[in-house]
């Protein structure tokens, strides 16, 4: 399995026949092509976020899975979507993922109320990966630990809007996750860190932060 970073929160998650898009707000990585999705996850309605998801989803037929206010939201503007909500498991023909609850707000950029934000839990090859989003820090990352156990944790870093690089470290040890992908940071100012911190309070914790350039990927295979 690998995870290319897109830039901002955006990823792609690559396993042996099958892609999935997270969060495709594509304007950080150049010359990028939306080639051979089999799904797309949106885990808000902010346009950093929703990015172009709903252009993808019906040029390519492309799936996009969101929070019902949302999904309904794409669907109305031409995209194909499976609305899911909060807490339960949705199985998909290359793993499951459940949805889980983000503390943030969602609407559109024409301020549209776009339902609860969220994060998601994705299982893929038995592999567990948590994506949150656009969150604060809150005890709910000891629940998602609990319960799903996440090998790989992305999290926002960037602060202002979100965790910043002390929360997600507590976050991370909450979660109790292995490796920590940072996002959501260096797109514009007000969420400007110094990734080297990111790097420093990570190991503190005795686990590894995966730090991925835009347009660079983790392998994840072992
Ligand atoms: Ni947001
Ligand atoms: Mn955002």
């Amino acid at each position: 399995m690998k995870i290319h970073y897109l830039g901002h929160s955006a990823f792609e998650i690559i396993t042996n026949d099958k892609k999935i898009l997270i969060d495709p707000f594509l304007v950080c990585i150049k010359g990028y092509k939306p080639e051979n999705i089999d799904d797309i996850f949106v885990t808000h309605g902010h346009s950093d976020h929703l990015g172009s998801a709903i252009e993808i989803s019906s040029k390519y037929n492309v799936p996009i899975t969101a929070i019902f206010e949302l999904a309904n939201y794409c669907s109305k503007r031409g995209a194909v979507t499976n609305s899911i909500g909060l807490g339960a498991w949705k199985n998909y023909d290359w793993g499951k993922v459940v949805a889980v609850p983000a503390y943030h707000s969602s609407s559109t950029a024409d301020g549209v109320y776009a339902g609860s934000p969220c994060g998601f839990v994705f299982d893929i090859e038995g592999k567990i990966i948590y994506h949150a989003g656009d969150t604060s820090l809150s005890s709910e990352m000891k629940t998602i630990g609990e319960l799903y156990k996440p090998d790989i944790a992305l999290l926002p870093i960037g602060g202002t809007y979100t965790m910043d690089i002390k929360h997600a470290s507590i976050a991370s040890k909450w979660l109790n996750s292995t490796f920590i992908i940072p996002m959501h940071y260096n797109t514009f100012d007000a969420i400007s860190v110094n990734i080297e911190d990111f790097k420093t309070e990570i190991k503190k914790l005795g686990k590894t932060p995966v730090v991925i350039g835009i347009d660079e990927y983790f392998d994840y295979s072992f």
